[in-house]
C-alpha cells in the first residue's frame, strides 16, 4: 500500500467502531481470514446491492446465479487451475520456510535463517477439501479457487430454462479460496475472500467490442463510488494468465482492485471437452452452432470495500470522518434529542426515528449519548452522512436541524420535509 499510516489507521478504525475484526481472534487469529463486524456487513451488503442492480436492472440481458462453492473435482483440471494456479516457492535446507522466488533479491538465501535454498518448485495454491465420511474413500476436491467456474457449469442451465440469447450475461457474487502464499495488507490479500463477476456470452467476432464496452462501464462505475478519480486507473497486462487472451485491471492507487479478461472460448471449450457435454450454443437465427466467446469482469468485493475506505478517510483538526458516498454509508441518518432529560423532547425524537428508520433506504440511528459534539464526530467516524437534532425549537415549530457530515453546516427543516430531503439526497 502507498501509505502504510493509512492502512494502520483504517485498521484501527474497523476493529474500534465495528467494521471488520481478524478473523478466529479469541484463538490468536488465522492468517489471511477477516469477519465483517455490523457495519462493515451493512457497507458490504449496500456495495453487493448496489452492484447487483447495476447489472441486472440498469443494463440489458444480465442474470444472476448463486452456485456452491464446492464443485466436482474435474471443474480444476479443465479450468486448467490444477495445472498454472502456481507459486514457484524456495525451501530452506536448515528451517524449511518457504519463499515466493518474486520476494528473493538473493535466490540462494533464506530470509529468516541465511540457509541455503533449494531449486524453486511450483506450489498449487488451491485449497483442497475431502467429501465423504469412510477414511480411505474420501475424495479429494477443492474450494473454487475463481468464482467464475460456477458460471461455466451453469451456462447450458441458463440458456436452456430462461429466455437469454447471445449476446448476455451471467452475475454471481461469491466466495473465493486461495492457499496465498503471502496473505496480507489487510483485506488486500486473504485466503477467503469474495468475489463479483460478470461473464458476458457473446458471439467471436463482437468479443473486442463487448470487452472494450465493459470495461468503459466498469470504470465508470467505480468513478461513481469514489471521492478521489484520479486515483483510479487502467493497467494493461503483457504477461497473460493461462485463460486469458486480453487482460486489463481497474487499479486504485497502482493496486489491483478488478480484473477485465478477455477469456475467448477456453473455458467453454475446455468444460466441453472434459465433461463431454456439448457447450456450444445454437443461434435460432442462422442455425449455426458455435462456442460463444466470453468476456469476464471479475472484482474483488474486499479490495473495493478496503480501497472505499482509503478514499473516505479525512483527517479535519482532531475530528475523523468517512466521506462514504452515502448509498454505502452503513447509516443514513442518525437522529438525537438536543437533551434527554425532557420527555416531550425525546419522545418527538423517538417518533421522527421509528418513522425514518421503516424507510427502506434510509436506514437509520439513534443516539442519546454524552453531549451532541461527541454524537456528531461519533457519527462522523462511521461515515453518517446526516445528523438529525431535535431541539426546544422543534417543540414549538416542528423543524429539526440536519447537519451535514462532509461541511458540518447546520440547516433547518420541518419534520414533514424529512423524507423527501433525504430521498432527494440519495437519488
Ligand atoms: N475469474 C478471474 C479472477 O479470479 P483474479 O484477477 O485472480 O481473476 C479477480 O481475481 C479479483 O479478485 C481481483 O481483481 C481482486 O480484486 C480479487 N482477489 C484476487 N485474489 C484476492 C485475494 N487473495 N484477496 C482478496 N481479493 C482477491
Amino acid at each position: 500500500m502507498t501509505d502504510p499510516k493509512l492502512v494502520e489507521k483504517i485498521v484501527a478504525l474497523c476493529k474500534r467502531r465495528g467494521f471488520v475484526y481478524p478473523g478466529s481472534e479469541i484463538y490468536g487469529g488465522l492468517q489471511g481470514f477477516y469477519d465483517y463486524g455490523p457495519l462493515g456487513v451493512a457497507i458490504k451488503n449496500n456495495l453487493k446491492n448496489l452492484w447487483w442492480r447495476w447489472y441486472t436492472v440498469e443494463h440489458e440481458n444480465v442474470v444472476g446465479i448463486d452456485g456452491s462453492i464446492i464443485t466436482h473435482p474435474r471443474v480444476w483440471e479443465a479450468s486448467g487451475h490444477l495445472e498454472n494456479f502456481v507459486d514457484p516457492l524456495s525451501e530452506c535446507k536448515s528451517c524449511h520456510k518457504r519463499f515466493k522466488v518474486d520476494d528473493l533479491s538473493d535466490q540462494t538465501k533464506c530470509l529468516e535463517c541465511g540457509g541455503l535454498l533449494m531449486e524453486p518448485k511450483n506450489f498449487n495454491i488451491l485449497m483442497t477439501t475431502e467429501l465423504g465420511v469412510v477414511e480411505g474413500e474420501k475424495t479429494k476436491t477443492y474450494l473454487r479457487g475463481e468464482a467464475c467456474q460456477t458460471i461455466y457449469l451453469d451456462f447450458k442451465n441458463v440458456v436452456d430454462s430462461t429466455r437469454v440469447k447471445v449476446p448476455f450475461g451471467i452475475v454471481q457474487i461469491g466466495k473465493a479460496f486461495r492457499n496465498e502464499v503471502t496473505p496480507g495488507n489487510f483485506l488486500f490479500r486473504q485466503r477467503e475472500f469474495e468475489q463479483w463477476d460478470l461473464q458476458w456470452f457473446t458471439k467471436p467476432a463482437e468479443a473486442d467490442k463487448w470487452f472494450e464496452y465493459w470495461k468503459g462501464e466498469r470504470m465508470k462505475w467505480y468513478q461513481s463510488l469514489f471521492n478521489d478519480q484520479t486515483k483510479l486507473s487502467f493497467h494493461q497486462h503483457e504477461k497473460l494468465v493461462h485463460y486469458a487472451k486480453k487482460a486489463f485491471d481497474i487499479n486504485y492507487d497502482g493496486r489491483e482492485m478488478e480484473g477485465i479478461h478477455l477469456r475467448a472460448d477456453w473455458d467453454l471449450s475446455r468444460h466441453s471437452k472434459y465433461s463431454g457435454q456439448d457447450l456450444s450454443y445454437l443461434d435460432s437465427e442462422t442455425g449455426g452452432k458455435y462456442i460463444p466467446w466470453i468476456v469476464e469482469t471479475s472484482g474483488g468485493v474486499d479490495r473495493t470495500f478496503l480501497f472505499l475506505l482509503m478514499d473516505a478517510y479525512k483527517e479535519d483538526g482532531d475530528r475523523v470522518f468517512l466521506k462514504l458516498n452515502p448509498k454505502i454509508a452503513p447509516h443514513k441518518v442518525a437522529v438525537f434529542p438536543l437533551v434527554k432529560n425532557k420527555p416531550d423532547l425525546v419522545e418527538l425524537a423517538h417518533q421522527i426515528y421509528k418513522n425514518l428508520k421503516l424507510e427502506t433506504n434510509l436506514t437509520t440511528t439513534w443516539d442519546d449519548r454524552g453531549n451532541i459534539g461527541k454524537r456528531y464526530f461519533s457519527q462522523d467516524e462511521i461515515g453518517t452522512p446526516w445528523c438529525v437534532t431535535v431541539d426546544f425549537q422543534s417543540l414549538e415549530d416542528s423543524s429539526v436541524t440536519i447537519r451535514d457530515r462532509d461541511t458540518t453546516k447546520q440547516e433547518r427543516v420541518k419534520i414533514e420535509d424529512l423524507l423527501s430531503y433525504f430521498n432527494l439526497k440519495l437519488k
